[in-house]
């Protein structure tokens, strides 16, 4: 990452950075959720270090330290106790764990909840497996974005057999309360269900604490797989790396499975960096995570006085802002609108769930300036079509 961080800067000239090279050059992007700030030098250093000793295969469980390391996070940051390392399953990013979840929890013609708007491969992974989707979308009140639990009553049938459950929120941001994960836990113990927890997000939160539905108790944890990863905490998506992680061992037996021969092993740049993340790099994070909170705040004055119609509310936790412009007149092609007129690119709601046309995500993870300009000209472009 280079270190003044300009558009010209940010887009690297050997193409590497899908985010700043999948538009022209003229296009601001607040898309993809990669941040513009550069990884913390303690990382930098771990991966030159890991550079000196070749990098042949790893171990097939992986790094025993790095999964210490994460064992010792997940107890003493987020509370989820009672774990060894044969707890834990290391993938090759998290997206691989969620398909391997719904392959190993779910047979073909089964149903799968989930709340939207919901990261998409949630939905694809429901879908390219033929299981069978069951979306309860979130309901947006002033307070923000609430779980519609008689939706959820409503959907439930004796053929539903997992939950998906993206805490922190992308893309509404929200981070779960400890009411709303116990009536959850309840009423997937209820229903029988077993409960996926995609928590990549839990060490960006600015309004927490973030809670792990399967720290609430054994019943729950039995049912739970937790997935993890380094890669947003960080900023090093392109390394890859995940955990899926469950007290119940034949849940990761399930899952190894039914993925077996295709899951690849550990990446070993992205064991050591993640290793030195969690072991040195948490000044950095709190430092990244101020400018993020920053940001965050920048935003939401930008939309209370410049565009008010914009329905938002401020995310919890994440980089991530859903930002509703259904009461636009433009708001069917909001998408194209912002990118050919405004010259921003952000990620368009229909993929995040039925319903959510006229809804873009935006990604404020990089430097106010150019959070700024960005917000400028879409403020322009609502402005004079209006
Ligand atoms: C909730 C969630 N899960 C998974 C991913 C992707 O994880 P990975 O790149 O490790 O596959 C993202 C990326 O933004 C995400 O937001």
């Amino acid at each position: 990452m280079p270190d003044d961080l300009n558009p010209a800067a940010l887009r690297d000239p050997h193409g590497y950075s899908v985010k700043w090279h999948l538009y022209p050059e003229d296009v601001l992007p607040l898309w993809v959720a990669d941040m513009d700030f550069p990884i913390a030098p303690e990382i930098t250093q771990a991966l030159m270090e890991r550079l000196r000793y070749g990098i042949g295969y790893p171990k097939g469980q992986g790094d025993s330290l790095l999964l210490q390391a994460i064992l010792t996070e997940q107890e003493r940051k987020h509370g989820l106790k009672g774990l060894e390392p044969e707890n834990l399953w290391l993938t090759s990013s998290v997206v691989p764990g969620i398909y391997a979840t719904v392959l190993g929890l779910t047979s073909p013609g089964e149903e799968v909840l989930t709340l939207t708007p919901v990261y998409p491969p949630f939905l694809s992974a429901i879908n390219d497996y033929g299981r069978i989707p069951k979306h309860s979308p979130m309901v947006r009140t002033p307070q923000g974005w609430e779980i519609d639990f008689e939706e959820l009553e409503r959907l439930v049938s004796p053929a539903t057999r997992l939950l998906m459950l993206c805490n922190p929120q992308n893309p509404t941001g929200r981070v779960f309360r400890r009411e709303e994960l116990e009536r959850l836990a309840e009423f997937a113990l209820r229903h029988r269900l077993w409960v996926m927890s995609d928590e990549l997000w839990a060490n960006l939160v600015y309004e927490g604490p973030h809670i792990p539905i399967a720290s609430l108790n054994g019943e729950i944890a039995a049912r739970t797989v937790t997935l993890s990863g380094p890669c947003k905490t960080y900023n090093t998506a392109g390394l890859g790396g995940g955990v899926a992680i469950s007290h119940n061992k034949a849940l990761l037996e399930r899952m190894k499975q039914a993925t077996k021969g295709v899951m690849g092993h550990p990446n070993v740049m992205s064991m050591a960096m993640w290793r030195a993340g969690i072991e040195s790099g948490q000044v950095w994070l709190q430092q990244t995570l101020e400018r993020l909170r920053g940001n965050r705040d920048f935003l939401g004055d930008f939309l209370r006085t410049r565009l008010p119609q914009v329905g938002y509310v401020p995310p919890q936790g994440t980089y991530l802002a859903l930002l509703d412009f259904t009461a636009f007149p433009f708001a069917k092609d909001v998408y194209q609108v912002m990118l050919k007129q405004a010259k921003v690119a952000l990620n368009d709601g229909p993929p995040f769930g039925p319903g959510y046309q006229g809804y873009l995500r935006l990604n404020f993870a990089t430097p106010r300036e150019i959070v700024q300009e960005a917000l400028e000209r879409i403020a322009k472009v609502a402005e004079s079509i209006d």
